[in-house]
């Protein structure tokens, strides 16, 4: 599946991935500027700060309740949008989502 992910300045990386993967995992691996995931997905760091807007939200699931705790600690403002992507578990319906990602993850 492809993923459109979206700089503050407006520029645009488009990446493959696999569904069943977590979304951090595949803008790890394709260098997504913009995602540091210095926890490695453990939910520690929020460093894997994105946003997700309409439709491709409802497509997630709810946030468990460390994932909103941790977004207290992102370095960019949080919004509604706002998710740690380490906790999204891509799927084949999640075919050309749109990911915002905030100016900074520090
Ligand atoms: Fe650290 Fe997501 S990678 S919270």
């Amino acid at each position: 599946i492809s993923i459109r992910f979206i700089n503050a300045d407006g520029s645009e990386q488009v990446i493959q991935a696999e569904p069943g993967q977590s979304l951090m995992k595949a803008a790890v691996d394709a260098n997504v500027h913009g995602i540091e995931a210095d926890c490695g997905g453990s939910l520690t760091c929020a460093t894997c700060h994105v946003m997700i807007g309409a439709p491709w939200a409802a497509m997630l699931t709810a946030p468990v309740p460390d994932e909103v705790d941790m977004l207290d600690f992102a370095s960019s403002p949080v919004v509604p949008e706002s998710r740690l992507c380490c906790q999204i578990r891509l799927t084949p319906s999640m075919d050309g989502m749109e990911v915002r990602l905030p100016a900074s993850q520090h």
